[in-house]
């Protein structure tokens, strides 16, 4: 961690700082100072993109959660230094706060962003886009939420398409039922710039809470 970065988190954490210990439900509107919609990020690593998506969006709140510390005070930093005031940041583990402290139908959308692709057979059951996982998110979305996600890794990728295609409470919002194409809400972000610096190939999958 940078001096920069732990000045921020000791600054700016009580005024922007969620601590995940899944002890109450966080009252949105509450946590923002405003009713704005809501997105959940989870593993937003340094922030840089997360901060550029709050800074072309300042009507849109962003929660963005992540367990890296120095990602934590990366991005209060810069929320501070660009003087946005829609991004919160949690600290711990998103699964925590998706089932313990929010309340259902809380979330406008979720974005999951080059999640850890564990490209090891004996450690898929670690990646995050899981049946049990879009089950637990689809109750904190509201009905026409979006689910986004993108990867540079093309197994995970396919798993993503065919996990949310076959879960009941998800609809593909490409006619196709296949990938998206990159909203241009999405900039890149410092993993997907390492993935293609290595020849990778990106993919967004971006899908719809349906009403249940
Ligand atoms: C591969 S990095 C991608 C970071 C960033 N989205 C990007 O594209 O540069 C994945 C991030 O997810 C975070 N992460 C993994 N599991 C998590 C969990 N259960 N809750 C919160 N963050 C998590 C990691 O700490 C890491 O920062």
């Amino acid at each position: 961690m940078t001096a920069g970065q732990a000045d921020a988190l000791q600054r700016l954490w009580p005024k922007w700082g969620l601590d995940i210990d899944g002890q109450r439900v966080v009252d949105l509107g509450e946590l923002f100072g405003n009713g704005n919609p809501v997105v959940l990020e989870i593993g937003f690593g340094m922030g840089e993109a997360t901060a550029q998506m709050a800074a072309a969006d300042q009507e849109t709140n962003i929660l963005a959660v992540d367990v890296h510390t120095p990602g934590q005070g990366n991005l209060l930093n810069l929320a501070d230094q660009n003087g946005l005031n829609n991004v919160r940041v949690g600290n711990g583990d998103a699964i925590i706060l998706l089932r313990e402290m929010l309340a259902p139908d809380s979330l406008d959308g979720l974005r999951v962003y080059f999640p850890d692709p564990w490209p090891k057979k004996r450690h898929h059951k670690r990646r995050l886009i899981q049946p049990e996982f879009l089950s637990l998110a689809a109750t904190r979305l509201k009905p026409g939420a979006l689910l986004h996600c993108a990867t540079d890794w093309e197994p995970y990728a396919e798993q993503m398409l065919e996990v949310l295609t076959g879960h009941p409470d998800f609809e593909n919002t490409c006619a196709n039922g296949g990938f998206a194409p990159r909203p241009e809400f999405r900039p890149l972000t410092r993993f997907e710039g390492q993935g293609l610096d290595k020849g990778h190939v990106v993919n967004d999958v971006l899908f719809r809470r349906v009403q249940r």
